[in-house]
C-alpha cells in the first residue's frame, strides 16, 4: 500500500538522472501533446470569452477568478509545471515525499540548465514563446510556484480547488494496489473545478521500479483502466494516447507510456 513506502528516502537526484537529465524522445512526445491540449484550450476560451487569456484577469476556467494550477505528486520533474506556467497565477507542486520536497524548493530560485531542453520543446507554442519573450521562464517560475508537502489522498478537503492540474505517474506508480491507483485519479480529478483542462501520465504494465538502491512500488495499469479511472470525472472528449517506448526503454518492467488530456466535469 502507498503508505508503506518509503517516500521520504526516494533519492531524487538519481531519480533526475536516470530520467530527465537529458529530454527522451518518449518526454518530448508528452509534452508535445500537453502543450497543445493546454494551447488549445486556453485559445478557444478567450475566443469564446472575448477576453484576455486567463491568468492575465480573465475569468479562470470553471472558477471565476485567476488560474490556480496544481502538479500532483511533482516529484523531482518541472515539466509538468512548465507547461501550465503562460496562464497561472499560482502552481502548487504538490508532493509527499520530504526528499522531493527539499529538491522542488531548490529549484524554485533558479532550476537547473538541463530543464531548458524541455522548455523549448513547450517553445513550439505560442503562449510559451510569448512568455519568453516577455520574461525569464525561471523568473516567472519562482514567481508562480509553490511547493506544498502532503498525501494526495487529503486532497479530497479541496474539491474543486484548482484551474488547471497535471498528475505524472504517480497514480499508478505509488502503491500495488489498484483500489489506490483509482482513488488516486479520483482525488487529483476532484480537486480541480469543473471544466478545468488537465493532463496525466502513467506507465503501462509497471512492475514497480528503482530509484538509487530503493525499490518502489507500481500497479500495472491498461490504457483501458486508465481510461475508466477517468471517466466518472472527465469530459467524454477526454484523449488517452499510448507513447510507447520510441526511444528504447528507461527501465525494465513496463510496457510503454501513456498519457491523457481531458477537462474535469462537473460531477461532484
Ligand atoms: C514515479 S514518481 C513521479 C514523479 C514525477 N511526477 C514525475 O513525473 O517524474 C511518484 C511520485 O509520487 C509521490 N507520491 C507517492 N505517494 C504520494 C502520495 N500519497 N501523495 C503525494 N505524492 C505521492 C512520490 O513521492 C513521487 O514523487
Amino acid at each position: 500500500m502507498n503508505a508503506e513506502a518509503s517516500w521520504d528516502l526516494f533519492d531524487s537526484a538519481a531519480y533526475v538522472d536516470h530520467n530527465y537529465r537529458f529530454l527522451r524522445s518518449d518526454d518530448a512526445r508528452i509534452l508535445h501533446l500537453v502543450r497543445d491540449h493546454f494551447s488549445d484550450y486556453f485559445r478557444s476560451f478567450r475566443e469564446k470569452s472575448g477576453g484576455p487569456v486567463p491568468g492575465t484577469g480573465a475569468p479562470a476556467p470553471g472558477t471565476g477568478g485567476p488560474v490556480h494550477g496544481i502538479d500532483v505528486g511533482a516529484g523531482a520533474n518541472l515539466y509538468p509545471a512548465l507547461s501550465m506556467l503562460p496562464w497561472c497565477d499560482t502552481i502548487t507542486l504538490f508532493e509527499r515525499s520530504a526528499a522531493n520536497i527539499a529538491y522542488l524548493e531548490g529549484q524554485r530560485p533558479h532550476y537547473d540548465a538541463h530543464w531548458d531542453e524541455f522548455w523549448d520543446v513547450l517553445r513550439g507554442r505560442d503562449a510559451y514563446r510569448e512568455l519568453a519573450e516577455d520574461d525569464d521562464p525561471r523568473v516567472v517560475f519562482r514567481k508562480t510556484v509553490e511547493v506544498a508537502q502532503g498525501d494526495l489522498f487529503s486532497l479530497d478537503r479541496f474539491r474543486g480547488r484548482w484551474s488547471l492540474g497535471t498528475m505524472f505517474f504517480v497514480a499508478e506508480s505509488m502503491s500495488t494496489s489498484h483500489r489506490e491507483f483509482e482513488t488516486g485519479v479520483e482525488r487529483f480529478l476532484r480537486a480541480l473545478a469543473p471544466g478545468a483542462p488537465f493532463a496525466a501520465a502513467f506507465m503501462e504494465g509497471s512492475q514497480g521500479y528503482k530509484v538509487g538502491e530503493r525499490f518502489f512500488p507500481a500497479c500495472s495499469v491498461t490504457g483501458t483502466e486508465i481510461r475508466a479511472a477517468l471517466a466518472p470525472y472527465a469530459e467524454e472528449d477526454v484523449t488517452v494516447t499510448p507513447i510507447g517506448m520510441p526511444g528504447g526503454a528507461l527501465r525494465p518492467g513496463y510496457e510503454g507510456m501513456i498519457v491523457a488530456c481531458g477537462r474535469r466535469n462537473s460531477v461532484r
